[in-house]
């Protein structure tokens, strides 16, 4: 009953999450009971490459007519789709019916001149569209509409959750404001495709494919990009006939280690980038990492890039992710909300360090929704038992079978609201043993810890690791302070719910004012000098004039 109550309060949100075209993805599971319809995440990957392929990036004057902007490309094939959005200039995403009507538009396509700079003539399919005459501009333009690619300052998200009526539906909305669009989703599918078009100048068969946050349903607005370079995606579906006198096989050069050939296919792929990718800009290579990157910022999309090779262990985790955060509503709703907790209060950071990932803290959740009473979602043995011929995996000698089809996985009985699961979440962490156990979501039980890393999270697939061995004693610790602290603001009186008539912050929103009100309202003795909520009141006020104001969370966290 409350898991449909949970889905008429989706329903019922200001924001109308249901209803909205965002994550597409999404909103089967979150509009009915059914997970029969569902495409698995292969099929949903494939139907975005196969769409980004189909699709152009065009920088546009800012004062553009819609209508004549439309009227001008359809002269080069049927638009299917496109929007416009501001990064670095107006931008428009344009989606043809068919790939020949990009060939026709970089036919007609010019390369800039310029008296002081010259072209380095690589034809893609970034374009700028430029006005015949200055003419074109003067006149009342009707302005188009800009999707937004990059989530509310937060002072603007606090005020909007003090409005609502539960925290359930903060969780809810904070969800609904964090959440990757299906425009920034077609333009992240988009920059893979370009670089795409960059390898398979040198190797033809290769593909790059998201992964990470981009595509396991937990991607945040402005999170960045991760792809991974797969480089024999069709020699894998081919079947080879092994009969007769002779057999054949490539002949290549030869290196050390699949490490080494990993280093100088992207060296090589980065200096492509850097010297000729446009819109790539800060290109750096990163080879001597434990999994060897090229990392840049694609300037017109307005996201940094991460690109590896030969990382299939990674995309089986984001498959897995996005079976979990395609479950059930609650648990996107509860990893956006803990994932926007932790960056507020500096536990998670965009600078490496001793800092707890998204990824940990994904993981954290998940391993805490396992443990309700009954489970939330199953566990990873449980997925795997139910995994059919077709799920089985074997990447590098790492068991990463599990099932893929969502309606075999049977529904969650258990039907606590989310008002419950934010204030357990917290009392849970506030005090788990971190000194002994190891959170494993494959057995969804704590384990001993297999070593003294202070934060011991057991890698899904590849087992003998810890995930978050990176994270020191003192982070950690951090971390359990926070929980302690935000736990007991929840519990306080006129915290769990909204007072009439008043704007005070509450719920989630007290949750994510800065550290020092929480820290501040923590300490019972200091309740003295008047009550916690007049105290959080004066706080706000303040921070909305210095602290908050205009700051934006184009970030990673
Ligand atoms: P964001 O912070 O939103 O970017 O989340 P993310 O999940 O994309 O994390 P990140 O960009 O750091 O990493 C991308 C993907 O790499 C993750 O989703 C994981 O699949 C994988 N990954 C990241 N960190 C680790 C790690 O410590 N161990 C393992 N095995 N995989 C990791
Ligand atoms: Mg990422």
């Amino acid at each position: 009953v409350a898991r449909a109550g949970a889905h008429e309060k989706l329903r019922s949100l200001g924001a109308s999450a249901a209803a909205t075209k965002k994550y597409p993805e999404q909103e089967d599971v979150r509009g009915s009971e059914s997970n029969t319809t569902r495409k698995t995440f292969q099929e949903l990957q494939k139907e975005r490459q196969k769409q980004a392929q189909h699709t152009v990036l065009i920088n546009c004057p800012s004062k553009i007519n819609e209508k004549k902007f439309l009227k001008y490309l359809s002269q080069y094939g049927k638009i299917n789709s496109h929007f416009f959005y501001e990064s670095y200039g107006t931008h428009a995403v344009v989606e043809f019916s068919e790939k020949e009507s990009i060939e026709s538009l970089q036919a007609q396509a010019s390369i800039p001149s310029s008296d002081d700079e010259s072209a380095v003539p690589f034809k893609s399919r970034l374009f700028a569209l430029k006005l015949a005459s200055a003419l074109e501009v003067s006149g009342n333009q009707p302005s188009i509409q800009l999707q937004k690619q990059l989530t509310i300052p937060i002072n603007k998200l606090i005020q909007k959750l003090c409005l609502a009526e539960s925290i359930e539906q903060q969780l809810y909305i904070l969800t609904e404001e964090h959440q990757l669009t299906d425009e920034n989703l077609r333009l992240r599918f988009l920059v893979c495709s370009l670089i795409r078009d960059v390898a398979t100048a040198y190797f033809p068969e290769s593909a790059v494919i998201p992964f990470g946050s981009s595509v396991n349903t937990f991607g945040k607005l402005g999170c960045d990009l991760d792809m991974f370079l797969d480089l024999d995606a069709v020699e894998r579906g081919r079947m080879k006939k092994a009969s007769g006198t002779f057999s054949i096989e490539y002949q290549m050069k030869c290196v050390p280690s699949g490490r080494v050939a990993t280093q100088r296919i992207l060296s090589v792929i980065s200096e492509c980038l850097d010297s000729f990718g446009p819109g790539c800009i800060s290109v750096q290579k990163i080879l001597n990492a434990r999994c060897p990157l090229v990392r840049f910022s694609h300037q017109p999309a307005g996201f940094q890039c991460d690109l590896t090779a030969n990382n299939r262990v990674a995309m089986r985790s984001s498959e897995l992710l996005y079976i979990y955060g395609s479950l059930d509503p609650r648990v996107r709703a509860l990893v956006f909300s803990i994932r926007c907790w932790a960056r507020v209060h500096g536990i998670t950071s965009t600078i490496p360090g001793s800092w707890i990932t998204n990824f940990s803290l994904t993981m954290m959740v998940l391993f805490f929704l396992q443990k309700r009473n009954p489970p939330i979602i199953p566990t990873l043995d449980q997925l795997k038992n139910l995994a059919g011929a077709a799920d089985k995996h074997i990447v590098e000698g790492n068991d990463c079978t599990f099932v893929s089809d969502l309606s075999q996985i049977k529904l969650s009985e258990n039907t606590e609201t989310l008002d419950v699961l934010l204030s357990e979440f917290l009392e849970f962490y506030g005090n788990f043993a971190f000194n002994k156990n190891s959170i494993n979501i494959r057995k969804g039980k704590e384990q001993n810890k297999p070593a003294v890393s202070p934060l011991y999270i057991q890698n899904p697939f590849e087992q003998t690791l810890n995930i978050s061995k990176n994270v020191n004693q003192a982070q950690l610790e951090r971390f359990v302070a926070l929980a302690r602290d935000s736990s007991w603001i929840l519990q306080q009186e006129n915290m769990g719910h909204p007072s009439i008539g008043s704007t005070q912050p509450w719920g989630m929103a007290a949750l994510l004012l800065p550290s020092a009100a929480l820290s501040a309202n923590k300490d019972k003795k200091k309740r003295q000098r008047g009550p916690a909520s007049e105290r959080i009141k004066s706080l706000l006020e303040s921070l909305k004039t210095n602290h908050l104001s205009g700051n934006s969370t184009a970030d990673n966290g």
